[in-house]
C-alpha cells in the first residue's frame, strides 16, 4: 500500500467508526430518549472554550522543515512517509499505553513559578558532563534501527547532532557502527548497551566501543521481558511488505546488528533477563568508560546505583516501551534526585516534547534531558534536516522558557520554580 492509499484507508476507517458510533445512532432514534440524545449531541459538539480558531489537523502537512511551528508537525509527515510497520514500532507503547500517555499528562501536574525582573537578555544553556561542555542540556536518546526511517539512519542523526552541537547516544541495536557514527559526528558520541543474554558478548562489545573512543557507556536495565506493542501489531497489518525481506535474522533479533560484527552471536538474544547488579560490577572491572544506568525509576535502585559505583543515573521508562501501568517518568524523577543529586549526573527522558518540559525536568533536579521519538519524527519526515530542525525548535523553546522564568543560565534554574499541583 503506498502512503496515499494508506491515508485514504485511515480516513475511511475513521468515517466508518463515526457512522457506527452509538452516540450518532442514539441521536437519530426519534422514539427512544430523544431529548437525552439531543442533550448528548449538544455536549458532544460543544465548542471548545477557548475556541480553537487556528485549524490544526493531523492532515495539515508541512512540506519542508522550515515550515514547522512545533515538533509535532514532523510526526504527521513521518506518518505519511514511513512504512506503517516502522512507524508502528516507533510510536508504540505497551498494552493499553497507560505509561505512554502518563509520560505526557504527568508534565501537567507540575506548573511553573516564574521570577520577574531579572536580566535575561543573554541566555547560556550550556552544561558540562564528565568534563565535556555542551551548548545544550538536550540530548539525542539512543534508539535502534534508524535506517527504518531514513536510508542514512544513525549517520544522518549524528550529522544533525554535529550541526546543532548536541550530544547523541548511539544504540547498540543501531543500524550503523560506533566507528561510523563517531566519524559522522566528528566528536564525542556515547554508546548505549543492552547487555543481551550473554555477559561475554556484552564485554566484547564494550571493549570494541571503548577502543573506538566512546567515553561513556549507558547500560539499559529496563528491557528484560517480552512486550506487547499493540499499536505496532495493528499498524503492521496495514503494511503489505514482507518483514523477512529486510529482517533476515528475524524482527528484533540481535544477530546481524553491525556493532556485533565479528562476535559469535549463536543463541544470543537482545533481552538481558539474567542481568543483576553483579554484572554492573563486572562491567566496572572491564572498562574505564563512565557508566550510566538507563531505566532507573525508584529511589531504591538509585541507592544501589551509588553503592555499585555507577557514574550517572538515567531516569527513564523507555518512552513507555518497557512496562505498562507505571508512572509518568517525570513523577519518578524527584525520588531519584533526593538520593543522587550532587553525587552523580542525572539524565531524564520519556515524554519530553516542549522546551517547558525540559525546564521542568531540570528544575526538578535533572542534569540533562533526552528525547527519543521527536528526532525520529524529524528523521522520518525529512532525514537529517528534519532532525536538525526538531532539535533547533526544542532548543529555541527551551531558551525562551528560561527567559520567561528569569533563569539566565542552567545554575539559575531552581526547584522553587516548580509548583506541584494536583
Ligand atoms: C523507536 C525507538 C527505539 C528505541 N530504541 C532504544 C534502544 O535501542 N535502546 C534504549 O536504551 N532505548 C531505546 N529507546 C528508548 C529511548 O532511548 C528513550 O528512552 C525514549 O524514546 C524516550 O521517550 P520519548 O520517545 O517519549 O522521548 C527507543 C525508543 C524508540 C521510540
Amino acid at each position: 500500500m503506498n502512503s496515499k492509499s494508506y491515508q485514504e484507508e485511515q480516513r475511511r476507517q475513521l468515517l466508518t467508526w463515526l457512522a457506527a458510533s452509538p452516540l450518532l445512532a442514539l441521536a437519530g432514534n426519534q422514539n427512544v430518549f430523544a431529548e437525552d440524545a439531543k442533550e448528548l449531541v449538544r455536549n458532544f459538539t460543544k465548542r471548545p472554550d477557548p475556541m480553537v480558531w487556528a485549524p490544526n489537523t493531523p492532515l495539515d502537512l508541512i512540506s519542508n522543515p522550515k515550515e514547522a511551528i512545533n515538533i509535532f508537525d514532523f510526526e504527521a509527515v513521518a506518518f505519511t512517509k514511513v512504512p506503517p510497520a516502522h512507524f508502528g514500532y516507533m510510536t508504540s507503547g505497551i498494552d493499553d499505553e497507560v505509561t505512554l500517555r502518563a509520560n505526557r499528562t504527568s508534565f501537567l501536574k507540575y506548573q511553573l513559578r516564574p521570577r520577574r525582573l531579572r536580566d535575561v537578555s543573554r541566555i547560556d544553556t550550556s552544561i558540562t558532563l564528565f568534563g565535556t561542555r555542551w551548548k545544550s542540556p538536550i540530548i539525542i536518546a539512543p534508539t535502534g534501527g534508524n535506517k527504518a526511517y531514513d536510508p542514512e539512519g544513525e549517520v544522518a542523526v549524528a550529522r544533525a547532532a554535529r550541526a546543532g552541537g548536541f550530544l547523541n547516544i548511539l544504540s547498540n541495536s543501531g543500524a550503523s557502527t560506533i566507528e561510523e557514527v563517531i566519524a559522522a559526528r566528528q566528536g564525542e558520541v556515547w554508546f548505549q548497551l543492552y547487555a543481551t543474554s550473554s555477559p561475554e558478548v556484552a564485554k566484547q562489545v564494550i571493549r570494541r566501543v571503548e577502543k573506538a573512543g566512546a567515553p561513556v557507556l549507558e547500560i539499559t536495565v529496563d528491557r528484560n521481558g517480552g512486550r506487547n506493542q499493540e499499536s505496532l501489531a495493528r499498524l503492521r497489518r496495514l503494511d503489505p511488505r514482507n518483514c523477512a525481506g529486510c529482517h533476515v535474522n528475524g524482527v528484533g533479533s540481535v544477530q546481524g546488528r553491525p556493532n556485533y560484527n565479528g562476535i559469535n552471536m549463536t543463541g544470543v538474544n537482545m533481552q538481558s533477563s539474567n542481568m543483576t547488579w553483579d554484572f554492573i560490577k563486572q562491567v566496572r572491572d572491564t572498562t574505564k568508560m563512565k557508566i550510566i544506568l538507563k531505566g532507573i525509576v525508584t529511589e531504591e535502585d538509585a541507592q544501589l546505583c551509588l553503592k555499585y559505583g555507577v557514574d550517572g543515573i538515567h531516569v527513564s521508562n523507555h518512552g513507555g516501551r518497557s512496562e505498562d501501568g507505571g508512572r509518568g517518568s517525570i513523577e519518578c524523577l524527584p525520588e531519584v534526585v533526593k538520593v543522587a543529586k550532587g553525587k552523580v549526573p542525572i539524565l531524564f527522558d520519556s515524554g519530553v516534547r516542549r522546551g517547558s518540559d525540559v525546564f521542568k525536568a531540570l528544575a526538578l533536579g535533572a542534569t540533562a534531558v533526552c528525547v527519543g521519538r521527536p528526532y525520529l519524527w524529524g528523521l522520518g519526515a525529512f532525514g537529517q534536516p528534519g532532525v536538525e530542525r526538531v532539535m533547533e525548535i526544542l532548543q529555541t523553546e527551551f531558551t525562551g522558557v528560561m527567559q520567561q522564568m528569569g533563569a539566565p543560565n542552567i545554575a539559575a534554574i531552581e526547584e522553587s520554580m516548580i509548583y506541584r499541583g494536583t
